[in-house]
C-alpha cells in the first residue's frame, strides 16, 4: 500500500520488543502509534481519519493465545468488534483470516482454541 503511495498508520504495541516495521520508515506517508487496539479512545481517533482499516492487531497461535485467555478474547475479537462499531457506511473494514480463524485445516473441523 505504500508502495502504492498511500498513507498508511499502524497502530502498535511493540509487546514483543519487534522492529518488522523497519521497512516502511522509508515512506514519507508512512506513520506509526504506539499504542493497544483495545484502547478505544486512539482507535476512534485513528479510525475517523481511515478509509480503510485492516484489523492486524492479534496474540497468534493457539498455543500463545493459551497463555491468556482475556488478552486474545479482548485483542482477536472485542477489539476488532469495536473498530467494526466505530467505521462510518463509508469506510471499509478488511479482516485477513487464515484457517486459525475459520477451522483448523481438516474440512468440516471448526477452530475451538482462542
Ligand atoms: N501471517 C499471515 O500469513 C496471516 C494471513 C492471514 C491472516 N492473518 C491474520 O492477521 C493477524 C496478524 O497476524 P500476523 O501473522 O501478522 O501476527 P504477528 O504476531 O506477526 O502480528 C500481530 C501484531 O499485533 C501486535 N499486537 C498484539 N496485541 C496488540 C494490541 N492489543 N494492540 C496493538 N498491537 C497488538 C503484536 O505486537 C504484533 O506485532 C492475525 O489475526 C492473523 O490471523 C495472518
Amino acid at each position: 500500500m505504500l508502495g502504492l503511495g498511500h498513507e498508511v498508520t499502524v497502530l502498535e504495541s511493540f509487546y514483543f520488543h519487534q522492529n518488522s516495521l523497519l521497512d516502511c520508515c522509508q515512506y514519507e506517508k508512512f506513520q506509526v502509534v504506539r499504542g493497544d487496539s483495545r484502547d478505544e479512545a486512539p482507535m476512534k481517533t485513528l479510525a475517523a481519519k481511515a478509509d480503510l482499516m485492516i484489523p492486524l492487531a492479534a496474540l497468534v497461535g493457539v498455543p500463545s493465545c493459551n497463555l491468556d485467555a482475556i488478552a486474545t478474547q479482548t485483542t482477536n475479537q472485542d477489539a476488532i468488534e469495536m473498530l467494526c462499531r466505530l467505521a462510518s457506511r463509508d469506510q471499509r473494514v478488511i479482516l485477513p483470516v487464515t484457517n486459525s480463524g475459520c477451522g483448523i485445516g481438516e474440512k468440516g473441523q471448526p477452530c475451538t482454541g482462542r
